[in-house]
């Protein structure tokens, strides 16, 4: 192959991007981001569940502002997604089955109180994972990830205030 040739053929493989971050790295960053990505689709799930079965004198201001949650989470898991194959990853594809066990039979009777209390749980475990991995990326010198993690923290942090708003009397 002559070198003009080369320069027009990047080679497609993971181990030889070249984009200033290492293999591992890319790896590691990759490994956080799938984990992101599984929750923010259980989460997605179980916003939209809720959404369907919420009662009591809350049912609209809640089924409202569930279905923008879901509307988020299913486009912020497109650019989760999206950003561990421009790591040179792929998204997950096996094994992951999201939806699988994220409803107990607890939630058929669950009140709306229990339903947000249950979501702040979430959205404050799913704000941890992207605390660590938004540093971790900082570190690595990947700037772009850490940018899509704040970006996501803003969202999940605003969340939390506004369902905790609602439970207070
Ligand atoms: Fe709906």
């Amino acid at each position: 192959m002559s070198k003009a040739t080369a320069v027009l053929s990047p080679s497609a493989s993971v181990e030889n991007m070249s984009i200033g971050i290492s293999a591992d790295d890319r790896g590691e960053l990759s490994k956080d981001l799938t984990d992101i990505l599984t929750s923010t689709y259980q989460l997605l799930i179980k916003t939209h569940v809720y959404h369907w079965n919420v009662v009591g004198p809350m049912f609209h201001s809640l089924h409202v502002m569930l279905e923008e949650q879901y509307n988020d989470l299913f486009a912020a898991a497109d650019v989760i997604a999206e950003r561990i194959r421009a790591l040179g990853h792929l998204a997950p594809v096996e094994g992951s089955a999201p939806a699988k066990g994220v409803m107990d039979s607890s939630a058929k009777a669950a009140t709306a109180h229990d339903m947000v209390n249950d979501l702040i749980g979430d959205h404050e475990k799913i704000v941890r994972l992207m605390r660590k991995a938004a540093n971790s990326a900082a570190d690595k010198g990947d700037a772009v990830t850490e940018d899509m993690l704040v970006a996501r923290l803003t969202f999940h942090e605003k969340i939390l205030w506004m369902l905790r708003a609602i439970l207070t009397d």
